[in-house]
């Protein structure tokens, strides 16, 4: 149970102080009464706004398809954002949805959001290894000394250090294209692997998170996923 102004602020409908003035003019009905005061403790699962349920009340994780040209940022300063696509009320929402880990402008495909931030932590900690993987096109067939020495670890730059890169999986889908399986996520860490091999990308798509799969789901479009 919570208060009826806290819920529908943190869920970005309004300003708790709004929450009343929509009492006030019956727009608010809880298990079909109206509510007269902002102020009561109501279950969020029996809220209604506007003849309409509450929107993941109990926390959202979605999936978006993102498609190329979008930045994974807040600041819209970085150019068009991933965020636009994504339901304008929901940057009102506290906690704040973020994205789980980010993909280059120019990649596309499965990027997902949620406000959990214990789902963030677990999905993106470089201790739980969870699955990614990634279609790319090259400028060159992918050989099989390329997927030796993806499997082998690759030494990347980063600063003045060398790190090296876990084992990861490349198999060759033919027509210059590759499918690689990571369970890391260093920065551009698909393109360099494949710089760091003599190849180029020349697109790159996400198809898979650790459970979740991209599908048939449009580029620019959402979908709600279960929460885990
Ligand atoms: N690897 C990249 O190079 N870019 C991404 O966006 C993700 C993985």
């Amino acid at each position: 149970m919570r208060r009826l102004d806290q819920l529908l602020s943190s869920l970005g409908y309004c300003s708790r102080k709004e929450a009343q003035a929509l009492c006030d003019e019956g727009r608010v009905l809880v298990g079909g009464q109206v509510l007269d005061d902002a102020s009561r403790r109501v279950d969020p699962a029996q809220v209604k706004l506007d003849e309409q349920p509450l929107e993941f009340p109990d926390g959202l994780l979605i999936m978006l398809h993102k498609p190329v040209g979008l930045v994974c940022s807040h600041d819209a300063k970085e150019g068009p954002r991933v965020y636009d696509l994504l339901p304008e009320r929901w940057q009102q929402r506290d906690p704040k949805v973020t994205s789980i880990g980010r993909l280059d402008k120019d990649t596309s495909g499965l990027l997902l959001f949620t406000d959990q931030g214990a789902l963030v932590q677990r999905l993106t900690s470089p201790r739980h290894h969870v699955d990614k993987v990634y279609v790319a096109t090259l400028d060159r067939e992918p050989t099989p000394a390329m997927s030796e020495a993806f499997a082998g670890g690759l030494e990347l730059v980063e600063g003045n250090e060398r790190v090296k890169t876990l084992p990861a999986v490349l198999r060759s889908l033919g027509d210059r294209r590759a499918e690689v399986t990571l369970r890391e996520g260093k920065y551009h860490q698909v393109r360099r692997m494949f710089t760091a091999v003599g190849a180029q990308v020349t697109a790159l798509e996400r198809t898979r998170f650790g459970e979740w799969s991209l599908g048939d789901l449009p580029p620019g479009e959402w979908r709600a996923l279960p929460l885990t």
